[in-house]
């Protein structure tokens, strides 16, 4: 863990031929979207948009995270600022007791008697036998909660962190060198919606096929998970980052071009028709043809990234 001392900016690449992967702990760089804060030894993200504990907690893992906690005298300050400044009717915290009512635990397993809080006069009340979910009120007093009532939440990542050649810290994106992108396939199935949040969470997107050669990387790709290896109710057909945007005339990417102007819309073995009404999101079969599937089928789904870290760059 201390070569990043011996690997300066300029030798990066050539430590990356060596090792294989990138040892970033002592630059402060993680995600675009994440702030580094000292006082934490860490970086952080908060997320405005308020949601279900749930959500919360699964959105934070899969940007690499944690939901925060007040798991250190110095989180806990850093939390409580930033609840008192910006988010006077309150923050979700990691702390919950989802697994055994009343038994409140942070989601990395730390019981509440060890942690920084604070409560407000009569908390934790379990309100009507229902609440397992622990916020941060305006004024950095704890509270429990409703764990589907709706809070922003921040999510917070420990120092050091290691990111790959697609500047990620999740080992199943790969770098294709065909495609200048990175690729992760999603082998156990969810909707079209949730597959689309679990790649934005990833820091990356539903892949978008631009050329035969991209068509056949992503065929390459289903090839190594068998129908035995996936967990989703379609086993030959993934959910891609098309679909018909309510329309029933042109299909599109996420980005907002047509398949024609992406440069891949050849659907193979099944044709392009909207045959059916809930028949609407795109997908990508075995054979690297387009294909459709229902938007709420659970389905396996490939995220694409650009390799966007300090060394992606020097690559690309
Ligand atoms: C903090 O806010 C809660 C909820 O509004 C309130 O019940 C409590 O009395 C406040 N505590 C302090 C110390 O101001
Ligand atoms: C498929 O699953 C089996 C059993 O879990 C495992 O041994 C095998 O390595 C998996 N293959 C792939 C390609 O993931």
């Amino acid at each position: 863990m201390s070569l990043n001392i011996f690997c300066p900016l300029f030798v990066i690449f050539c430590c990356d031929l060596v090792f294989g992967s990138l040892y970033f702990s002592g630059l402060n760089e993680y995600r675009y979207d994440y702030k580094h804060v000292s006082e934490i030894d860490g970086w952080i993200k908060i997320h405005l948009f308020p949601a279900k504990w749930k959500d919360a907690r699964l959105r934070c893992q899969l940007e690499g995270a944690v939901l925060a906690s007040p798991e250190t005298p110095e989180l806990a300050s850093t939390l409580k600022s930033i609840v008192t400044e910006r988010f006077p009717s309150g923050l979700y915290t990691g702390v919950h007791a989802t697994f055994s009512h009343g038994d409140y635990f942070s989601v990395e397993g730390t019981p509440i008697g060890k942690m920084s809080i604070e409560w407000a006069p009569n908390e934790p009340n379990n309100h009507e036998d229902s609440e397992e979910c622990i916020i941060l009120q305006g004024n950095g007093t704890a509270a429990d909660v409703v764990c589907t009532d709706l809070y922003p939440y921040v999510c917070y990542r420990r120092s050091p962190v290691i990111l790959n050649e697609c500047g990620s810290v999740d080992p199943e994106y790969v770098y294709e060198r065909r495609t200048g992108s990175c690729y992760k396939f999603h082998y156990v199935g969810r909707s079209w919606p949730r597959a689309f949040m679990a790649c934005a969470a990833e820091g990356a997107y539903l892949t978008v096929i631009n050329n035969n050669e991209e068509a056949t990387v992503l065929s390459e790709l289903f090839a190594q998970h068998p129908v035995a290896n996936i967990t989703a109710d379609s086993k030959d057909t993934a959910h891609i980052g098309f679909q018909n945007w309510g329309e029933m005339t042109t299909w599109t990417t996420i980005h907002g071009q047509s398949i024609q102007e992406a440069g891949y819309w050849t659907f193979y073995p099944y044709p392009a028709s909207f045959n059916a009404k809930n028949v609407v999101c795109g997908a990508v079969y075995r054979s690297g043809g387009l294909d459709k599937l229902p938007c709420n089928e659970q389905a396996p789904f490939i995220c694409e990234k650009s390799p966007d870290s300090l060394l992606g760059r020097i690559i690309t």
